[in-house]
């Protein structure tokens, strides 16, 4: 058997989208390279690695065993990559970290800080939801990931480094605007701008909401906090976001933080990466960094 690291790379790529077309958007390949590597790539094992079945494509049994041992190869390419780095130091060192959406509005003044430290180190930086960090964690895709709560049945090491509180927005001129302890149950007739299902912020909502046994009516969804805010600023509906979204819109005045009976939601932020992964110098020394030093870097508006 004559297996190439091309083609396993290929291979991976294939599975994660089940897809030629999109597989080779993420390779920079063209749709007919990719299906020509996973066809050697089949010759080679003598064995069928997908099925198409009406449109839909899916995994055999020796394409699940492929993808297995594919994963594995691949973090070993990795860990000796980490090796290497770390007998080079941190000088040139390279950063991938995710984040979720609502962590944006912090990690950047978290890495501008961190490379203004370590001049020379390459970042990436991706911002997406909870549900593709818990994917990219499961791939083991990205060096670290700053969320709200960990991911369920993912084996981490994650450590807490900051508060998180969700608070109810309004508009300024809102009814509601500076009475004092409003009950919760005032809000089953409201509706409020929500994200999108897959988003951390909307499910700690929605489960904050059961535990109090009020019904959580959610209006219009949006991808975005900035939406967001310019929805409950236009009357849209009311919004619950993390304050940390919020430091300009509180201090020109244009939302308003509603009083709310056993409010904020009390969240906090985490950095993790899955149990057992090997840190880079550079991820390692990250990772410090935010937990010694985020608070003096981030505000929470008071
Ligand atoms: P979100 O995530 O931006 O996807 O809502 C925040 C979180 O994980 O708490």
């Amino acid at each position: 058997m004559h297996l190439t690291l091309r083609q396993i790379e290929v291979f991976n790529a294939v599975v994660k989208h089940l897809n030629y077309t999109r597989a080779a958007e993420e390779l920079h390949l063209s749709q007919p390279a990719v299906s020509m590597q996973i066809r050697q790539l089949e010759d080679n094992i003598g064995l069928s690695l997908f099925e198409q079945l009406g449109k839909q494509m899916f995994m055999t049994d020796a394409g699940r065993e492929m993808y297995a041992y594919g994963r594995d190869i691949v973090d070993l390419l990795d860990e000796v990559d980490k090796v290497f780095q770390s007998i080079k130091g941190l000088g040139q060192g390279e950063l991938s970290i995710s984040v979720a959406t609502t962590a944006s509005h912090f990690a950047t003044r978290l890495l501008a800080a961190f490379s203004k430290l370590h001049e020379g180190i390459t970042i990436s930086l991706d911002v997406t939801n909870r549900e593709t960090l818990r994917r990219q964690l499961d791939n083991n895709e990205r060096d670290l990931v700053i969320m709200g709560q960990p991911p369920e049945g993912l084996e981490v090491e994650a450590d807490a480094f900051m508060e998180n509180p969700l608070v109810m927005i309004a508009p300024a001129g809102h009814l509601l605007v500076g009475r004092k302890k409003i009950p919760l149950e005032h809000f089953s007739k409201e509706s409020f701008v929500v994200r999108e299902t897959g988003s951390g912020t909307r499910s700690a909502i929605k489960r904050f909401f059961d535990q109090h046994g009020v019904y959580f009516n959610t209006g219009i969804e949006m991808t975005s906090n900035e939406a967001i805010k310019q929805a409950v600023e236009a009357g849209l509906g009311l919004g619950i976001v993390s304050i940390h979204t919020l430091e300009l819109e509180l201090e020109t005045k244009r939302l308003m933080i509603l009083d709310v009976e056993d409010f904020p939601i009390q969240r906090y932020w985490y950095i993790l990466q899955r149990k057992g992964k090997r840190l880079s110098p550079v991820a390692k020394a990250f990772k410090e960094f935010v937990l010694n030093e985020a608070s003096k870097f981030i505000r929470l508006p008071s």
